[in-house]
């Protein structure tokens, strides 16, 4: 019997080796259209950094037709939305201190890229989040579901 179970362990230890490497780097993009182009985003627990680079594909000015990238509770984010107008260019248009706030890129314009990282450990497996552009009147046309696995 403890032969057995000996047995068992190693090819568990053997299995759970660094050796799977987990893409923890991901790019969305935006568009002139008020879109995200990808409208769902799969993040693993086991990225303690992961990269998310946000790209804006199209040519309108930041002061025009920009775009940022914002995680949040599902619940909360259309408030945060709110806030954010509020809250104005100079702060990305996302409202300083709010600790709803997981997450947040600076706004770009046409042309331009930004990278942000974030420990994907501290999210919750199966937790209900979605990103959004908060630059004012966008998020209603500008979110997607960020997926913890
Ligand atoms: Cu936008």
């Amino acid at each position: 019997m403890r032969w057995i179970l000996g047995t068992a362990l190693a090819a568990t230890a053997a299995f759970s080796g660094p050796a799977l490497a987990q893409d923890c780097a991901a790019t969305v993009s935006a568009n002139d259209a008020m879109q995200f182009v990808e409208k769902e985003l799969r993040v693993s627990r086991s990225c303690t950094t992961f990269n998310l680079t946000l790209k804006h594909v199209g040519t309108l000015a930041a002061n025009i037709m920009g775009h940022n990238w914002v995680l949040a509770a599902t619940p909360d984010y259309t408030a945060i939305a709110t806030a954010g107008m509020t809250a104005g260019p100079a702060n990305n248009y996302v409202p300083p201190g709010d600790a709803r706030v997981l997450i947040a890129s600076k706004v770009i314009g046409g042309g331009e890229e930004t990278t942000i990282s974030f420990d994907a450990s501290k999210l919750e497996a199966g937790g209900d989040y979605t990103y959004f552009c908060s630059f004012p009147g966008h998020f209603a046309l500008m979110s997607g579901k960020l997926i913890v696995e």
